[in-house]
């Protein structure tokens, strides 16, 4: 097989980050499962679903600040993950809509490895010089393009993604004008989601968050996006006459089970005998 050269490069990069990557492995990066050097083959996880430039696509509105944040979170963890390897960073080089897929459950999967790079001694692979790395115009920052790879580049690229599927658009060439046509078209988004993004997609390198500062504030501000509801006090038990039998085999079947389900015609007494058993088990802790 014939193959250029700049095509075998690809294909190496994919396997050794993928080889790095597999163990102990990360719930948002597919498997690799084997790799045939001798005949260029990389067979990798399967995942059934679609990607995410297909979803905002699809989409007649656009997706809501919490739900582009939950997706946010799921890939930005997997950055840290692979920028935090003990034996070296691996960096991906090309996040982007078309390279995250979407499941049928809802989880994401960081796909496409082609431009990814080792950094660091351990691997033996390190750019030794400043060289021509790639990557798509809008989602790449300007030191990729100017030959400098590092894990805030990832993180620059995730931000202009987010962008993306926020305005169901690709981001535009500078992060300048991007910024300026999502906060135009968005004027719903939270203060909390610009500050994140403008600080995303700093041009300079040092101002920029790394992946875990990233995550931390993504966690920030889902944590006030869905706060959990008020604590309510645990409903009042009414008298029951009769059930003592049903109650002990309910308490019995909970310290087994942790989840029970009352089922029966309306009006038998299901929902006193839930809060009886409620009021019991909950004491002064809240109850939702
Ligand atoms: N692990 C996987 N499971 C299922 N489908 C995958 C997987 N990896 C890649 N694909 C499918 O193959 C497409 C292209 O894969 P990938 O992004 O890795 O290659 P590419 O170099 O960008 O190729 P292309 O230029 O065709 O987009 C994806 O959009 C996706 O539909
Ligand atoms: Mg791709």
């Amino acid at each position: 097989m014939y193959a250029a050269p700049h095509v075998l490069r690809t294909f190496n990069s994919e396997a050794v980050a993928l080889a790095t990557l597999n163990i102990p492995g990360h719930r948002h990066i597919p498997l690799i499962y084997e790799y045939l050097d001798d005949s260029y083959c990389l067979v990798v996880q399967y995942i059934e679903g679609y990607n995410l430039r297909n979803f905002a696509d699809q989409r007649l509105e656009f997706i809501s600040e919490a739900q582009a944040l939950r997706y946010m979170q799921q890939v930005c963890s997997a950055l840290v993950y692979m920028h935090t390897r003990p034996q070296g960073p691996v960096l991906h080089g090309d996040i982007k809509l078309e390279n995250i897929l979407i499941d049928r459950y809802g989880h994401l999967w960081l796909i496409d490895f082609g431009l990814a790079r080792t950094l660091g001694l351990a691997w033996g692979l390190e750019p030794k010089e400043p060289q021509a790395i790639g990557g798509t115009r809008g989602y790449t920052p300007p030191e990729q393009f100017q030959g400098v790879m590092e894990p805030r580049s990832d993180v620059y690229a995730l931000t202009a993604t987010l962008c993306a599927l926020l305005l169901r658009a690709s981001p535009s060439l500078t992060a300048d004008a991007t910024i300026e046509k999502l906060f135009k078209r968005r004027p719903d988004l939270s203060p909390g989601l610009k500050a994140l993004i403008q600080w995303g997609l700093a041009d300079n390198v040092a101002a920029r968050p790394d992946a875990r500062m990233l995550l931390s504030r993504i966690e920030a501000l889902l944590g006030e996006a869905i706060a959990p509801p008020p604590a309510r006090t645990a409903p009042v038990a009414r008298a029951m006459i009769g059930y003592t039998s049903e109650l002990a085999l309910a308490r019995d079947l909970i310290s087994q089970e942790h989840c029970i389900a009352l089922a029966g015609p309306h009006g038998i007494g299901k929902t006193s005998l839930a809060s009886r058993l409620i009021a019991e088990l909950a004491g002064d802790r809240p109850v939702f």
